[in-house]
C-alpha cells in the first residue's frame, strides 16, 4: 500500500516553518509564518488567557464528551463577539472547529453536500490553504482580482468587474479583515457593494475572520461583516481564535450560517454538527472553554481587550517603524504602503529571486511570494531588515 507512496509538499508556509527551524545561522529573522511577537521575539500565552484556564483547572470537574457543535456557551459567546446585534443570533447557526482552517473546511464541506456545482471566488493573491482546501474537496474555484501591485491597494474595479461574473449559488471568498497576505482591506464602502451585488446575483459571501482585533480594533475590523450580514439573506463565515487570543496550538474556531431564518439555523446547525461527526467527532473543548470563560467575564474581556490592543498597536507601530526607515534609507515613499496596511501581513512586492536572496545572503525569512509578517519584526533587526531589503530591491 505505501511502497509507491510520494509524501505531499507541505506548503509554502509550512515549507518556509521548516527552513527557519533547520537554519543554525545567529541573527535570523522569523517574518514567514503568522504568529504573533513581542518586541522581545516571544509568543507568550496572554495573561487573560492564562488566568482563563486557571479558573478551568479549578472548576472543570469532567473531561467527558460536551456536545458535537462544542459548548452552547462557546457558541453564544463568539455569536457576540462576531456579530453582537449586527444580527439576530437565532439566525446563526454554528459549530465548533479545530481552528479557523477547521471552520474553513467544514463550511465547504457544507457547501460540497448542498450545492456541489457551486464555484467558489477566491481573491489573488490568498492564503493558500484557502485554494488548496477547495480543490481537495473538488469544488470549482475562480480567482477575482484584489491586490494592486502599482499602488499597494485594492485594485477596486477589477475585483467589481471579475465579480460581475458569479452565478446564482457562488460563494465570494473574502477575508473579514486583515487580508491574508496583502495586508489591503476592503472599506466600509466595499462592504455595502458586495452586499448589493450578492443581492443582485444570488451569490453567497463567505466571510474567513481569523484576524479580529488585529487590525484596527475589534468592532472596527468587525463592521464589514456585520454591515454585509445585515443585508443578505444567507452568508457564511470561518472564525479563529488562534491569533486574537493567542491560542495557536490549542485549535479553536468556528464554523457558521447566517440563515434566513431560525427554522433553517435550527437545520443547519444540525448540519455542521453531523459534518463535526463525520470528520473528527466533538471539536477540541479546552482552548474554546477559556475563549469562553475570558468573554463571559467582565473583568477578562477587559484585561484581553487590552492586550489585543497592545499586540495591534505593537504591530502598527513596527509598520510605521520600517516604512520610516526605509524611506530614510531609499529616500523614496515605495514603501510607504507598509504603514497604511493593516493586521500581520504585507506583500512586499519582492521577487521570488530577491526573496530568496534575502533568506540565504541575510537569514531573513519571508513567504515565497514576499508576504512578510511584521509581528516578527523587532526595534533591533528593524534597520537590519531596512537595509537589506532597500540593498536586495535596489
Ligand atoms: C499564516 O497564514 O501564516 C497562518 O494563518 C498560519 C497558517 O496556518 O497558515
Amino acid at each position: 500500500m505505501f511502497e509507491t507512496l510520494t509524501a505531499p509538499q507541505p506548503d509554502k508556509i509550512i515549507q518556509l516553518m521548516q527552513m527557519f527551524r533547520e537554519d543554525t545561522r545567529d541573527g535570523k529573522v522569523d517574518l514567514g509564518v503568522g504568529v504573533y511577537k513581542t518586541p522581545e521575539g516571544k509568543t507568550p500565552v496572554m495573561k487573560a488567557v492564562k488566568a482563563a484556564e486557571e479558573l478551568v483547572w479549578q472548576t472543570q470537574d469532567s473531561k467527558g464528551y460536551v456536545a458535537l457543535a462544542g459548548d452552547a456557551g462557546y457558541l453564544a459567546a463568539m455569536k457576540g463577539l462576531l456579530f453582537a446585534d449586527a444580527v439576530p443570533h437565532a439566525r446563526l447557526a454554528a459549530a465548533g472547529t479545530p481552528g479557523g482552517t477547521g471552520a474553513v473546511r467544514q463550511v465547504l464541506e457544507m457547501v460540497k453536500r448542498l450545492t456541489p456545482e457551486a464555484t467558489v471566488w477566491i481573491s489573488a493573491p490568498t492564503w493558500p490553504n484557502h485554494p488548496a482546501i477547495i480543490s481537495y474537496l473538488g469544488l470549482a474555484t475562480r480567482e477575482y482580482r484584489y491586490y494592486d501591485a502599482d499602488s499597494g491597494g485594492l485594485d477596486r474595479a477589477g475585483m467589481m468587474e471579475d465579480l460581475a461574473g458569479v452565478q446564482k449559488g457562488d460563494l465570494i471568498l473574502v477575508h473579514g479583515c486583515c487580508h491574508n497576505p496583502t495586508g489591503v482591506d476592503l472599506t466600509l464602502d466595499d462592504w455595502r457593494a458586495l452586499g448589493e451585488l450578492c443581492l443582485s446575483t444570488g451569490a453567497i459571501p463567505f466571510v474567513d475572520m481569523a484576524y479580529l482585533g488585529f487590525g484596527q480594533g475589534i468592532e472596527e475590523d468587525a463592521a464589514g461583516m456585520r454591515l454585509l450580514a445585515g443585508m443578505v439573506p444567507e452568508m457564511l463565515i470561518a472564525a479563529s481564535c488562534s491569533k486574537n487570543f493567542g491560542l495557536y496550538r490549542d485549535r479553536v474556531g468556528i464554523a457558521m450560517a447566517l440563515c434566513g431564518d431560525e427554522k433553517a439555523a435550527a437545520a443547519t446547525g444540525g448540519m455542521l454538527a453531523w459534518l463535526n461527526r463525520q470528520n473528527f467527532a466533538f471539536p477540541p473543548d479546552h482552548g474554546a472553554r477559556a475563549v469562553q470563560t475570558i468573554l463571559g467575564d467582565a473583568g477578562l474581556t477587559d484585561l484581553w481587550r487590552e492586550e489585543l490592543r497592545e499586540m495591534r498597536e505593537g504591530m502598527q507601530a513596527n509598520r510605521e517603524a520600517l516604512a520610516a526607515e526605509l524611506q530614510r534609507i531609499t529616500g523614496s515613499d515605495r514603501f510607504a504602503f507598509l504603514a497604511a496596511h493593516r493586521g500581520m501581513f504585507s506583500l512586499l512586492g519582492a521577487s521570488l529571486e530577491q526573496v530568496e536572496q534575502l533568506r540565504e545572503e541575510h537569514g531573513i525569512y519571508l513567504v515565497f511570494d514576499s508576504r512578510m509578517n511584521v509581528a516578527g519584526l523587532t526595534p533591533e533587526t528593524i534597520p537590519l531588515v531596512a537595509k537589506a531589503v532597500a540593498e536586495v530591491m535596489g
